[in-house]
């Protein structure tokens, strides 16, 4: 359990300066809230690791893990790069005025609409997943009389250590591209001999929640040895590879891993290689999501009926569920909560954390030891920050909730919460219903 900038006063627990029972009576809940101390400190302790000491590498936060304007604020401030994957995710991008060139385009199947955006935009870097989109790509820069950098995402074929859903480095995968030699470098020599890209290097991602450092050191050797087989094949030498992300975080029990562990053994791959070659050393770039803003949120929310089945099991019921925290219906991920509003009552009952949604699965956390919970409680699930908020849905019509940045004792929205009429507001009775009653 991550307990970091969290403590006890008065019985009530606080965290980054913060009264947790206090915030749920003012701001309602459910509620996100994301520590800013805690997301600084992720994104300092990935510099220490990977680029204070080597500037030509970036860390390309991946947004999917947790997307809104004030975040890429924040990563802007911090001077870290972004990971998009959606026109949406772009758009926000922009909004926010993040600048265009610190900006990569990641997606199997980016349309023409979320390219041309990119290209106009003048984003950094777009990672293309197959020969389609190069050829939509550069129809799109002839068009526009632009040149866009781009990288060439592989599936190194490499197995991760990691629930099903979430590898995508095997073989077998929808992303990237299969390093078979004649798929491969045909695609990197349409890349080299086009003048509306600017062809970089590799990216991949093997996965993500992961532990070990053999599937990123095995997956390095891949890219190397299709780097070897460019360079011979057409004198050209990667600028850059691109490592993905997927560094694992604590949710209950489990260990975080400094990144060094996994960004160490892989530099280290890579120098020798490059100086055994006597060639230049390419840019790294990592796109961690989940271990930058995962730790860092918290999610509010009140009690409400509670039930005891003898023999069989305790339940207390949130305001809230699957609608905001999807991950434990779909990949049965484990949290773990503190009863903020009575944190340091002895944990003498096992109760079962369900949601409000019309669904047996919603369930947030299965037979935990708590004090006795009361209608009106407040609970605090934690390392909620990624993969919460931006999977959320409008099941059941509840609306999404909103999300708190708080900073030393201070709180701030960063997202308001959704509103009913904000969730109907594209609601449209076809004209056709109203002639069929008129008729
Ligand atoms: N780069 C690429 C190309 C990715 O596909 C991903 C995640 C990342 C970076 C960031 O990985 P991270 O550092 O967050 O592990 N919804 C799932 C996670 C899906 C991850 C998809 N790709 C979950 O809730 O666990």
């Amino acid at each position: 359990m991550n307990t970091e900038l969290m403590e006890i006063k008065n019985g009530t627990l606080f965290y980054d300066g913060c009264d947790l029972t206090q915030l749920a009576a003012e701001f309602g809940t459910p509620v996100y809230v994301y520590s800013q101390n805690v997301i600084k400190s992720r994104i300092k302790e990935l510099k220490e690791a990977f680029t204070d000491d080597h500037p030509k590498n970036r860390i390309a936060y991946a947004c999917k893990a947790f997307c809104c304007t004030a975040m890429f604020k924040l990563l802007q401030y911090e001077g870290l790069c972004a990971d998009v994957v959606s026109g949406g995710e772009l758009y926000t991008a922009i909004k926010a005025g993040f600048p265009a060139e610190r900006l990569e385009f990641n997606g199997n199947n980016k349309s023409r609409g979320e390219l041309e955006l990119a290209v106009e935009y003048g984003i950094g870097r777009i990672i293309i997943d197959s020969l389609q989109e190069l050829s939509m790509l550069e129809e799109i820069c002839a068009a526009k009389e632009k040149k866009m950098k781009v990288l060439y995402r592989i599936t190194p074929g490499v197995k991760a250590d990691t629930h099903d859903y979430i590898i995508t480095g095997k073989k077998d995968s929808k992303f990237g591209i299969p390093l078979d030699d004649d798929i491969i470098l045909p695609y990197v020599k349409a890349a080299l001999d086009s003048r509306y890209v600017e062809f970089l290097g590799l990216h991949f991602h093997i996965g993500s929640q992961l532990f070990e450092n053999d599937g990123y050191i095995a997956a390095t050797g891949e890219a190397l040895k299709l780097a070897e087989k460019i360079y011979t094949e057409y004198g050209f030498w990667i600028k850059e590879l691109n490592l993905g992300g997927g560094f694992g975080v604590t949710y209950t029990t489990e260990e975080r891993k400094p990144f060094s562990f996994f960004l160490d053994p892989v530099r280290e791959t890579i120098e020798a290689f490059a100086m055994e070659y006597g060639l230049e050393m390419p840019a790294l770039v990592i796109e961690p999501g989940r271990s930058v803003v995962a730790e860092a949120g918290i999610t509010l929310y009140k009690i409400g009926s509670t039930k005891d089945i003898p023999g069989l099991r305790n339940y207390a019921a949130v305001d809230g569920g699957m609608t905001e925290n999807i991950r434990p219906a779909l990949y049965g991920a484990k949290y773990t909560a503190i009863v903020a509003s009575k944190a340091d009552a002895p944990a003498d009952k096992t109760v079962t954390i369900c949601g409000k949604c019309c669904e047996s699965g919603d369930i947030i956390i299965k037979d935990i030891e708590l004090p006795e919970l009361k209608t009106g409680d407040t609970l605090a699930v934690l390392s909620t920050g990624a993969y919460g908020y931006t999977m959320a849905s409008n099941y059941n019509r509840n609306p999404i909730p909103g999300v708190l940045f708080i900073d030393n004792g201070i709180a701030e929205w960063a997202v308001k919460p959704q509103t009913y009429e904000n969730m109907t507001a594209n609601d449209v009775i076809p004209k056709s219903f109203l002639e069929v009653k008129n008729g």
